[in-house]
């Protein structure tokens, strides 16, 4: 599954010790694993082999060049969000027809530089963006591939803050009211339509959601067909979920087979935006314990990273399992595993079953690879931490721990400012 495992008592990535990181980089870091990088791509993409398709990974997820370039070399393509991951899509060498762009909020700036880089298709959302599509497509003296991203108002049956194909979420436009847009669309000069797009949420761990709402879409496109407008793309999104404690997700043979009976006589390009199932159990966060403190009703085991850079616990009520990387630690207790960051809701576990450590030991914080380090910050103006590559017996740096110089870099004192004060 991944290649985090204990050799000869020590946690290894792949044939590294950890603890070896640890001593040349410092702590806190994110280290992926290439093989588990691999591996985990191939998996989730073969099974599609049989039909025409594109896994565009999605960048939001984690957004590391080097990441982005091991993916482009085994043929992926990207699912962009913004301007920034168009130009981290680029520039790790991702092709542009293999770039998909999501989203609710794309700034004219953004739709002009997809469109200059001709980029595959962009997913619209809403009837305004349309409009703005066509106006700058004409500006750039280029024609739009638009696909709609439609919201089919089905349960993903995962957390409220990523479920996004619920009628009151904010995402698509419902597919009960997207045949009217698709016929302006279809009319307008500066803009080709070619597909139907959806994504309904993250960290699925049913597959009925994805058939629900894959019905739906089937029989949208043959509305859509029936009014002379033919669609030869067609988006599922991502959202496969994985095992962080005791899920059981689908396997995503099981997901393809599925996905693949559905939309045989559809004859449309398959696209997928897989992030999570790929990257989230080829990453873990290294920690060192700083201190622990018996607390009047509970034990804190306070570590080097914190919220800022791992939210997930804190933003979701997320479980990630903790491993000591010294496996002789075997003892466990529960404890909270708090942070340095000055705020109550600063976690990475709490009430959890985690080794007995004390100060100075290595703690792994598991599946910690999907939006982890994309979603970290500088809060307590904390230096964003090193990402580490393992590949067999090597590791290589792919970002540097910030410095504080990093930190500051862009802010300036206005020149009232200037003169020290008395
Ligand atoms: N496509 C679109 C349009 C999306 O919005 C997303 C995720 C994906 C693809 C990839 O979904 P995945 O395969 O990774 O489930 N920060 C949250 C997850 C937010 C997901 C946002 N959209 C978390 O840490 O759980």
């Amino acid at each position: 599954m991944h290649h985090f495992n204990y050799h000869n008592g020590q946690l290894h990535g792949e044939s590294v010790p950890i603890a070896d990181i640890a001593d040349q980089v410092g702590t806190p870091f994110y280290l992926y694993s290439a093989a588990t990088l691999t591996q985990h791509f191939k998996a989730f993409d073969t099974p599609f082999s049989p039909i025409p398709h594109l896994s565009c990974f999605a960048v939001k997820s984690c957004s590391n060049l080097a990441i982005l370039r091991l993916f482009a070399h085994l043929g992926g393509g990207a699912d962009i969000v913004s301007g920034g991951e168009l130009f981290r899509a680029l520039t790790a060498g991702i092709a542009p027809e293999k770039i998909v762009y999501s989203g609710v909020g794309k700034t004219r700036a953004e739709m002009a530089y997809g469109l200059r880089e001709r980029i595959l298709q962009f997913n619209v959302e809403s009837e305004q963006e349309l409009e703005v599509l066509n106006e700058v497509a004409a500006e750039v003296g280029v024609i739009a591939p638009v696909s709609f991203r439609v919201n089919p108002d089905v349960d993903p049956k995962t957390h409220a803050y990523i479920s996004t194909g619920l009628a009151k979420n904010k995402f698509g436009i419902p597919i009960t009211e997207a045949l009217p847009i698709y016929r302006q669309a279809a009319g307008m000069a500066n803009i080709h339509v070619q597909g139907v797009s959806c994504h309904i949420g993250s960290q699925l761990t049913e597959i009925s959601p994805f058939l629900e709402s894959l019905g739906k879409l089937k029989k949208f496109i043959t509305l859509l067909q029936e009014a002379g407008i033919s669609i030869t793309h067609l988006d599922l999104g991502g959202g496969l979920g994985i095992r962080y404690d005791q899920e059981s997700p689908p396997h995503p043979d099981e997901y393809a087979r599925a996905i693949m009976e559905e939309i045989s006589e559809l004859n449309c390009t398959l696209i997928l935006e897989p992030g999570r199932v790929i990257v989230g159990n080829a990453g873990i966060l290294v920690t060192r314990v700083l201190y622990t403190k018996q607390g009047p009703t509970k034990k804190f085991v306070i570590v080097d990273a914190g919220m800022n850079d791992l939210t997930r616990p804190s933003l979701y009520g997320a479980y990630h399992a903790i491993k000591a990387v010294d496996e002789h630690l075997q003892s466990t207790e529960i404890v909270d595993v708090v942070g340095p960051i000055c705020e109550t809701g600063d976690f990475l576990a709490r009430d959890q079953e985690v080794p007995v450590v004390k100060s100075g030991d290595l703690l792994a914080v598991m599946s910690a690879g999907a939006y982890g380090f994309t979603m970290s910050s500088n809060y307590n103006s904390r230096p964003r931490v090193a990402e580490i590559m393992v590949e067999g017996e090597k590791f290589h740096s792919i970002r540097h721990r910030e410095t504080y110089e990093d930190l500051i870099r862009g802010e300036d004192i206005p020149d009232f400012l200037q003169e020290s004060s008395s």
